[in-house]
């Protein structure tokens, strides 16, 4: 399969495997509810992660819909193609992912009460992750060398544009409490904390008991050996898992695995002048 050109969208390239001009409309069109549920992502920080999360969650640990129902269905992308044909079939409160910045969400977003949950990653681990990502993917451009990768990354040539940009746009006053930031680093430190927040932020009222039975059902091992959340209902033609699973290491810090000093100092230079001047400071430290 050779990779088809993006789509570019209000600047940003998209993949037209899972996007189209239609599933882009429709999310514009999009009425959200108040009692919708978005986890929001740059690519790479632990959105399959938030969709084997949020149903158990949302369901008071009954697992039937993550046995069951493939990630890509049970909790939608707002943006991709799947959400037309699945919508009718979501169960209220409805739990969707996106990878849209801010400004890109529908009006009806705005105008709502849903809550938006941000699951923000360390942006040296989310390029290491892309990386691996976009060798195994048929429906994305090969990355090509490492360097010349973290060029595309910096600059934003890749799906979803610019990490800083992302990350910035989710920093609306606007939101109130309706938004909870958390960091995938968090999440793999203290799985069991991490459901706590999410569940108090989502008023579930889980006992002790629920959040370890979730957190045990959203260990990375299980989820490797979970069908409904591996990708491996994938033809190997799109996602070539033996190139790099999809659910590949799982860990903070896999970037020292790949960094050079000169590409450490060059990716840290660039992200700390595009956050130069913010209100909030990133929580990890970039050196
Ligand atoms: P790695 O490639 O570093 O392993 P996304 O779903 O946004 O595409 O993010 C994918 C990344 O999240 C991958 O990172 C994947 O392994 C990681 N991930 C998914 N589920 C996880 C889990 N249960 N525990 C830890 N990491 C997880």
């Amino acid at each position: 399969m050779t990779s088809p050109e993006y789509i570019c969208y209000h600047d940003l390239l998209l993949p037209p495997e899972a996007h189209s001009l239609e599933s882009l409309e429709f999310a514009q069109n999009f009425s959200v509810n108040d009692t919708d549920v978005f986890a929001v992502t740059y690519p790479k920080s632990g959105t399959v992660w938030m969709q084997e999360i949020l149903p158990l969650v949302l369901n008071g640990g009954d697992l039937t819909p993550i046995q069951t129902i493939p990630n890509w269905d049970r909790v939608p992308w707002l943006e991709e193609k799947r959400l037309a044909v699945v919508v009718d079939q979501l169960t209220s409160p409805r739990a969707m992912v996106t990878h849209f910045p801010y400004h890109l969400m529908p009006p009806s977003f705005l105008k709502s009460k849903a809550k938006v949950i941000n699951v923000l990653r360390n942006p040296k681990d989310v390029m290491v992750s892309s990386y691996y990502f976009h060798q195994m993917a048929a429906f994305l451009e090969d990355p090509g060398t490492y360097d010349e990768f973290m060029e595309k990354f910096l600059t934003g040539k890749v799906m979803f544009g610019k990490w800083t940009d992302h990350v910035k746009s989710w920093r609306q006053p606007a939101l109130g409490d309706r938004i909870m930031y958390i960091t995938y680093e968090d999440m793999v430190q203290d799985l069991p904390a991490a459901l706590r927040r999410i569940s108090d932020f989502l008023g579930c009222n889980l006992n002790d008991e629920t959040i370890q039975k979730i957190a045990e059902h959203c260990s990375l091992k299980s989820m490797k050996g979970n069908n409904m959340s591996n990708f491996s209902l994938v033809p190997k033609q799109y996602m070539d898992a033996t190139k790099s699973p999809f659910l590949r290491k799982g860990v903070p810090g896999d970037w020292k695995n790949h960094f050079t000093s000169e590409q450490l100092a060059r990716f840290t230079s660039v992200i700390r002048k595009e956050m130069e001047g913010e209100s909030f400071s990133l929580p990890w430290s970039l050196d």
